[in-house]
């Protein structure tokens, strides 16, 4: 199988004349696909049902001709302007209920009938006019689902949210999930029930929750909408639609993920921070885990991107370790945004694989070899036999504000602990509320506020059977409607755990633990062991004493519980304690991948560096440049 190499291709931009000469560059940089037709909705209906697809038609052909596959965009993810005017219910409402216009893109309601009328509209046209197409490989629909518009407030939303609540519950058990008898804010008909618009102090936690999952749930729509369209005209050609890294908060990737038939994201790190790499490497884990199956990564930049506030160049060879790093983790394509670089528009000082300055720059010429490269590579298979468990609903109701601490947050938490694997080298997959734990060693769950019923049955079983399960702080609080349990904290996983938390207290300064004196940071849990060992007490304070890290033996597995927080160093020397897999040592940042007969070295770093690498029975010094990527077969 082939890797995918290509880019966002936006020749609307361009001459005809660039167009052949795109062809040729296109050859030359061994691009083997493309996206394209992700914003050409206003060009494609210049008025309402009037189509003019010629130049996709003329497109199509070229790229055809040229040997080159389309993943083609069914444009949706910019509404014409005229549609914006047409109809006042196109344009989304902030909480003010202050219209955000037109003017850019990604501004429309997601339950507006009339964006989702003309929507449905174009994506059957489009549908139908390319379904036998020989360049239509693969179908791309829309584009980073709430990039720009994750949420709206409008009188379209608030039919829609009554809609989906009428649709799962009475209102009698709205009043009790939400806890509205509090604050008087019993409802006695559906119709008094509003999006958490601007107010006079803080929302309802439970609605905000809600409101939450609805706004996932509407986007969704949109995308099943299209989807049902294109899985009828063309059942065999795959469908995506581009996630984003893994501080999206607004959608549920894995309730998504069902329908989709390949994960795809757009990677952009922010090359100026140490941990980059690690947290580029972790949404790689994550989106390859959400289907367990190859993903592609469908846009990184060739060299800077334009918005951030300061914008350096990728270092010679950092494109390159970026891609390799998606190879390695188990992507089936390496895609940018975008092909040329535009010199118009709200992106012109984002970087192209065709910079501003032509194809004699750096840049093409990095491209390029990627290109061969890649050419004379297969995807690889990731195994991994840690798995760390992710949840959207428990990341959006732990987040709400106020709460004990501003410092709990949810990416973070999962961070501190991903990093101990990424730093040894260590293949780390995500498991979801419905996943198969069996083939684990280690299952984490760094900060698992919400119990989800379904998953605390699993990890139990997990455990029962030998797995060894870790949790940390600020766990097993509240239920799926974000109700604290009354039977106390840990609640269904009291006696996996083997403990109680009898209370918390959130940190100002440090602690520390009796385990190698490590300084613990942001929150302690204060434990009554039940059946459980302490492995550390606190040091100080009140609960001087008392247990902060804690072991289970629970069947012929183990359950971990961490009540602290800790910052890089000191969790890794925690960490280490107690996973017994043996990692690979590298310096920092320099990544060692192997999996299967492979082996993948990645220097992230802007030094060169010299080690030995050591793993099974081989022994090798490795003299790796800065942002050198080096592969060796076992
Ligand atoms: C996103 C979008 C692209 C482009 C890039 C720029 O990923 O999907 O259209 O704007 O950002 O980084
Ligand atoms: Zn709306």
């Amino acid at each position: 199988m082939k890797i995918i190499y290509g880019a966002d291709y936006n020749p609307e931009q361009w001459s005809k004349e660039i167009w052949l000469e795109d062809m040729k560059y296109m050859k030359e940089a061994h691009v083997n696909m493309v996206n394209l037709n992700i914003f050409g909705w206003a060009i494609l209906e210049p008025e309402e049902g009037h189509y003019d697809f010629k130049m996709l038609d003329e497109l199509m052909d070229l790229l055809y001709k040229n040997n080159i596959d389309v993943d083609l965009a069914t444009a949706t993810a910019a509404q014409p302007a005229w549609l914006s005017m047409k109809y006042d219910d196109v344009l989304p409402k902030d909480q003010s209920l202050n219209t955000i216009w037109h003017g850019s893109r990604q501004s429309y309601c997601p339950n507006s009938p009339n964006y989702r009328r003309r929507a449905i509209a174009l994506v059957r046209k489009i549908g139908e006019r390319y379904k036998t197409h020989p360049a239509l490989k693969m179908w791309h629909i829309n584009n980073e689902y709430s990039d720009h518009t994750h949420i709206c407030y409008c009188d379209n939303c608030a039919r829609s949210f009554r809609l989906w609540l009428e649709s799962k519950y009475t209102l009698e058990e709205i009043n009790e999930r939400w806890g509205t008898s509090f604050w008087s804010q019993k409802y006695y008909h559906f119709s008094e029930i509003i999006p958490p618009r601007q107010t006079s102090a803080d929302h309802n936690p439970g609605l905000v929750l809600d409101y939450k999952r609805f706004m996932s749930d509407s986007i969704l729509e949109l995308y099943l909408m299209e989807n049902e369209i294109l899985k009828a005209l063309t059942p065999d050609i795959p469908i995506s639609t581009n996630f984003m890294g893994n501080d999206n908060k607004p959608l549920d990737y894995y309730k998504w993920s069902n329908s989709i038939d390949i994960i795809s994201w757009d990677s952009y790190p922010d090359i100026t921070k140490t941990e980059s790499p690690m947290n580029n490497a972790l949404t790689h884990d994550l989106m390859r885990s959400l289907k367990q199956s190859g993903h592609i990564l469908m846009e990184q930049a060739p060299n800077q991107v334009n918005w951030r506030k300061r914008n350096p160049n990728k270092r010679p060879g950092e494109m390159n370790t970026y891609s390799m790093q998606g190879i390695a983790h188990g992507c089936l394509g390496i895609m940018f945004f975008q092909w040329r670089q535009s010199l118009k528009g709200a992106e012109k000082f984002h970087s192209g694989m065709i910079p501003h300055n032509g194809v004699e720059t750096r840049t093409f010429k990095e491209v390029c070899s990627l290109g061969k490269q890649l050419e004379n590579m297969t995807p690889i298979e990731y195994k991994a036999k840690v798995a760390i468990y992710m949840d959207y609903d428990c990341w959006w109701a732990l987040e709400y504000e106020p709460g004990p601490s501003i410092d709990m947050k949810y990416m973070d938490s999962i961070r501190s602990y991903y990093s101990y694997f990424f730093h040894h080298n260590i293949p780390v997959d995500f498991v979801f509320e419905n996943s198969n734990l069996d083939n684990y060693d280690y299952v984490l769950a760094p900060n698992m506020y919400m119990i989800k019923e379904s998953f605390s049955q699993t990890v139990h079983k997990y455990v029962k059977n030998g797995g060894q399960f870790i949790l940390g702080p600020f766990s097993g609080i509240v239920d799926e409607s974000d109700s604290v349990f009354k039977e106390g904290y840990l609640s269904t996983i009291k006696d996996l755990m083997g403990i109680s938390v009898v209370g918390y207290d959130v940190l100002t300064h440090s602690n520390s633990i009796s385990y190698k004196e490590l300084t613990c940071i942001k929150w302690c849990d204060e434990i009554k062991l039940f059946t459980a060992d302490s492995i550390a007490d606190y040091q100080s304070d009140y609960y001087k004493e008392t247990p902060a890290v804690t072991i289970n033996q629970y069947g012929h597995g183990k359950s971990f519980y961490i009540g602290t927080c800790f910052n890089e160093e000191e969790m890794n020397k925690l960490l280490s304690s107690i996973i017994t897999i043996k990692g690979i040592e590298s310096p920092y940042n320099v990544e060692v991948i192997t999996q299967g007969d492979h082996v993948m070295i990645l220097n992230h770093t802007n030094i060169d560096q010299m080690f030995e690498l050591c793993f099974f029975h081989n022994r090798s010094n490795i003299t790796i440049k800065a942002h050198q990527t080096i592969l060796l077969k076992k």
